[in-house]
């Protein structure tokens, strides 16, 4: 049976938050069952932005993790890796480099918009205009048929793509394979000021807050601007709530809501407790297990080690026929 190839990784820059969980884990954990999987923590780009302060990296890289196993990632049924275990993602980056137009980078959204909004970091840097390199690296090197990502994540794909195609054509093979992107079709969740969740917008709901912070940051939570006073009706479709809503409470009770909010009827205290008697329960697994896990870090750096270990023998198998192709093997 020839399973797709799935490929996917998240930078280790910040704490897994709420949007992480329901926009990608949930995501990875249902495609194990149809998919030949690899999952890897890219502890190398996190250093496009954060090269000056290195320091909490490696402790991201451990609790990432934990919140992968927590969720239902399996090492059992998908490869774990780390890019930075995986040192032909280096190499791969170095030969792509070679060949990728700098306009090409310098076009990126993804690029344009991190340079005008990050401003207390220099990312005047090679590295920072070559992330999409390193991750068309990381791609290419497992001939993914799918990399399941967000939204924002478009372009970097598709600069992968174009840049698969430019290898190949140069070096008349048809070695790299162009990989498809798989957008999760969950609707991104709002951080408590309404804005889209972000560690760097210092409004998220980590996976690794306790119950009672938890229910501080909801109660918190800016709802619709709409309602200002308790008699005032709302729109649930504008309120930055109702996403969790959607994702943690039965229809019923979110039936119950949408009236509610729209007659007035039911104020935003009232919304947010029901919301907290939901969502409150379905995170205390993930929170318990990723306890449980951190509790014994030697076993999830074994569980790491090892996936790397297969991850790499298939990177180091695409990197010998890459340098075939470019006959300097
Ligand atoms: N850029 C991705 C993000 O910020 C992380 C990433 C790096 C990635 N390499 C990748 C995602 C390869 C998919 C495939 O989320």
């Amino acid at each position: 049976m020839n399973k797709k190839r799935v490929l996917s990784g998240m930078q280790a820059s910040g704490k897994l938050h709420l949007g992480n969980l329901v926009g990608a884990l949930e995501n990875w954990k249902r495609m194990q069952d149809d998919y030949e999987c690899y999952y890897f923590i890219a502890d190398w780009h996190a250093l496009s932005t954060n090269y000056e302060h290195t320091d909490d990296i490696v402790s991201y890289r451990m609790e990432m993790a934990a919140d992968w196993l927590a969720a239902g990632i399996d090492p059992n049924r998908a490869v774990l890796f780390v890019q930075s275990q995986v040192p032909e993602h280096a190499v791969l980056h170095l030969f792509l480099s070679m060949i990728v137009p700098v306009p090409w980078l310098e076009r990126n959204p993804t690029y344009k918009e991190k340079m005008d909004n990050i401003q207390d970091k220099d990312l005047a840097t090679y590295g920072f205009l070559g992330y999409p390199v390193l991750q068309a690296a990381d791609i290419a090197l497992y001939k993914a048929d799918l990399v399941p990502v967000g939204i924002d994540q478009l372009p970097h794909l598709e600069l992968t793509r174009e840049l698969v195609r430019r290898f190949n054509h140069i070096y008349r093979c048809e070695v790299l394979k162009e990989p498809e992107a798989k957008i999760s079709q969950v609707p991104k969740l709002k951080g408590t000021d309404g804005r889209k969740m972000s560690k760097s917008y210092n409004n998220a709901i980590f996976l690794s807050e306790e119950p009672e912070e938890v229910e501080k940051k909801i109660r918190g939570m800016i709802t619709d601007t709409k309602r200002a006073r308790r008699k005032d009706p709302g729109e649930p479709d504008d309120c930055n709530l109702f996403p969790l809503h959607l994702i943690y409470s039965p229809e019923k009770e979110r039936e119950e809501i949408r009236k509610g909010c729209r007659s007035a009827e039911m104020g935003c205290t009232d919304c947010k407790a029901l919301l907290l008697k939901n969502l409150l329960p379905a995170l205390k697994p993930h929170l318990e297990k990723r306890k449980e896990l951190m509790q014994n870090p030697e076993r999830i750096l074994e569980i790491l080690a090892e996936g790397s270990k297969k991850a790499r023998s298939v990177a180091q198998a695409t990197l010998e026929e890459v340098k075939v192709a470019m006959k300097i093997a």
